[in-house]
């Protein structure tokens, strides 16, 4: 039905869980939604649509990257009409006070990418959270428990940085952590009216590189990184 997505028109839900892992989304539709259907084998970038606690919700993987992400959202906010969108992933800290499976949520993200400049070449356009569901993922995430943080990432274009004090100097502006898909996501939701959020969990630190996460460490925060996602979709 569209060039990288194979579901008929209404098979997919207008509230989306977005991991840049397919099988991560698979792991979600399995665990957390209820009657469950696969939409989506195209390039294996899964994608089901279920319930969640009586809502129909949906979840795809995204790929890595701010080009894979763009893809996929512009796609399902164009051809199949979603209207809220979390990306739930993993980011990188470069802020001593972020440590390892703590959460998240990005206010703003920055950008290396010449995705929003390739548009607006002679202004830095912010490309900022929907206030509503920042808020409530916010709140959910307190209410859970779960050490969150609020404010600033980088969405960089590269993972391997052969300029990596330039990414730690933007952690000494208050930049929280970097990640490499928010950014597009915010620009597709600016451009479409859509409400667009990215919530990640801490996988490795770039200041504090001994911290460090066992496999099922990283399982349990990922799980409830997810809980937040899913009840901040369906929360009205
Ligand atoms: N950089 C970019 N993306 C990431 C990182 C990182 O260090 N860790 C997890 N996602």
């Amino acid at each position: 039905m569209s060039i990288h997505i194979s579901a008929a028109k209404g098979d997919i839900a207008d509230k989306i869980l977005l991991p840049g892992d397919p099988l991560r989304a698979k792991f979600i539709a399995e665990n957390f939604l209820e009657d469950a259907v696969c939409f989506n084998e195209v390039r294996n970038m899964f994608g089901y649509t279920g319930t969640y606690k009586g809502q129909r919700v949906s979840v795809m993987g995204t790929g890595m990257g701010m080009p894979s992400i763009s893809i996929y959202a512009r796609e399902l906010i164009v051809d199949y009409g979603v209207k809220k969108l979390i990306r739930v992933g993993t980011a990188g800290s470069i802020d001593p006070n972020v440590h390892v499976r703590e959460l998240v949520l990005a206010q703003a993200a920055a950008t290396n990418s010449n995705i929003i400049r390739n548009d607006f070449p002679e202004y830095d356009f912010p490309q900022i959270a929907n206030f509503q569901l920042l808020d409530k993922a916010y709140h959910i995430a307190k209410d859970l428990g779960l050490t969150t943080h609020v404010g600033n990432v980088l969405s960089s274009d590269v993972f391997y940085s052969n300029m990596p004090e330039r990414n730690m100097k933007l952690g000494e502006l208050g930049v929280k952590a970097i990640e490499m898909e928010a950014a597009a996501l915010y620009y597709l939701g600016a451009q479409h009216g859509v409400d667009t959020l990215a919530i990640m969990t801490i996988s490795d630190s770039l200041v504090n590189p001994d911290e460090d996460t066992t496999a099922e460490e990283r399982q349990n925060t990922f799980t409830d990184m997810m809980k937040v996602g899913l009840e901040t979709l369906i929360s009205d």
